[in-house]
């Protein structure tokens, strides 16, 4: 049953836990964050060397009440002053995904609010339309359409954001995202999960001309990735030495190697994506050609630097959100939900968490700025 007196303009509270991020937020109804809150499980899953599912959700469950308790004390308010709650519903482990979504539909109950389901990979693709977040590298309000690029650890996609709940993908990984590669590439050079960020230092001291390691997909038509070919041509490497013996500076080559490769590869995939949204939108003036890059990978200087230049030699400016709101966060789903909600598309309390929910399933509209594809 929900309040009719409540103001429907009020702040909203989102709340994340598809992965091994523990988060919730409150913002107001233009998008102004007045707290936020991440808890990552990194000590908790370290030594298994990736995420364990049940681990991830009893987390979840001893974290989340106490955190959205101290977000609401951080922003000022009361339960009673909230307009709406939203959590992430899917795509993501089922365990965190019912802690969260069920948490909040449980609050959303008991205060008649209105609940909004909202889709992971949906607030990823939302997230550069928080107003102001992109300061002088975008447009001042950045419209539809845009292209996202999502690089993380667990999605892998070029995405054609055309609206609220309108998507359409024009490619993603056939096998691994590439920040698992980067995990799995990580492990096998003997360095701590997660690897990426400790990847991308020891490829700082290595030479990326050393070894010549497979490009997959590479010039290929469409914007489609694959990576674990790279990373068996990398265990390969790897297994040229005796086993716990590789030398420093070698390892610090191929980590700068297997980089390289996927520079190479994720600059040649935007640049055909960027190509695929151009031929979509062919109307879209010149300036406000934007791609949007997304998720953990995007904190890695050389592929930010080299998505930059692609971008900008398709005419596109790129734009990445700080890393804090790039990898998991609830800054992200209570925006997503503010954004659903400006259209009236709340969701009913029966609304079941998804393990998988792709993006082009999703309803919506276009959205204040939203516009229709040129071409279909
Ligand atoms: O978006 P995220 O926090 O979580 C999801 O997977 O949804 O992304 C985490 C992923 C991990 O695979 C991590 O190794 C990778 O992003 N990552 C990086 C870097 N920082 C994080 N990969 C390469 N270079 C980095 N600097
Ligand atoms: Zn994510």
């Amino acid at each position: 049953m929900q309040d009719r007196s409540r103001d429907p303009s009020g702040p909203v509270l989102g709340i994340e836990t598809s992965c091994d991020e523990t988060a919730a937020a409150i913002l107001d109804a233009d998008g102004r964050i007045l707290a936020e809150a991440v808890l990552s499980q990194l000590a908790e899953h370290a030594s298994f060397g990736g995420v364990v599912p049940e681990i991830a959700a009893r987390a979840h469950l001893a974290h989340l009440p106490e955190m959205v308790g101290s977000v609401l004390r951080e922003a000022g308010l009361r339960w009673s002053d909230l307009a709406a709650v939203a959590a992430s519903a899917g795509p993501g482990l089922i365990g965190g995904l019912i802690v969260g979504s069920g948490f909040a539909k449980g609050a959303a109950l008991a205060r008649g609010l209105p609940f909004v389901a909202v889709n992971h990979l949906e607030a990823h693709a939302l997230t550069a339309r928080l107003p102001g977040l992109l300061g002088d590298a975008a447009p001042a309000s950045v419209a539809f359409p845009y292209l996202l690029l999502l690089i993380s650890g667990g999605h892998c996609q070029c995405v054609a954001v055309e609206g609220v709940g309108r998507y359409h993908r024009l490619g993603g990984t056939v096998d691994d995202a590439v920040g698992e590669a980067f995990d799995k590439a990580a492990k096998l050079l003997g360095l701590p999960w997660p690897g990426g960020p400790a990847l991308e230092r020891l490829a700082a001291a290595g030479d990326p001309a050393r070894y010549p390691l497979p490009r997959p997909m590479l010039g290929r038509a469409g914007c489609d990735f694959s990576f674990s070919g790279l990373k068996t041509a990398l265990a390969q490497r790897v297994a040229a030495f005796p086993p716990g013996a590789l030398p420093r500076d070698e390892a610090a080559d191929l980590a700068a190697s297997f980089q390289a490769a996927v520079v190479a590869v994720l600059a040649d995939r935007l640049s055909h994506a960027l190509a695929a949204f151009a031929a979509r939108h062919p109307a879209l003036p010149a300036g406000r050609r934007l791609a949007v890059a997304a998720g953990g990978v995007a904190a890695n200087g050389a592929i930010r630097a080299a998505l930059a230049d692609v971008a900008q030699a398709a005419g596109f400016t790129l734009a990445v959100p700080p890393v804090r709101l790039c990898t998991d966060n609830a800054v992200m789903v209570a925006w997503a939900g503010i954004e659903r909600l400006r259209l009236g598309l709340a969701d009913p309390l029966e609304t079941a968490p998804r393990p998988r929910w792709p993006l082009e399933t999703l309803s919506g509209a276009g959205g204040p700025g939203g516009s229709p594809p040129e071409a279909a």
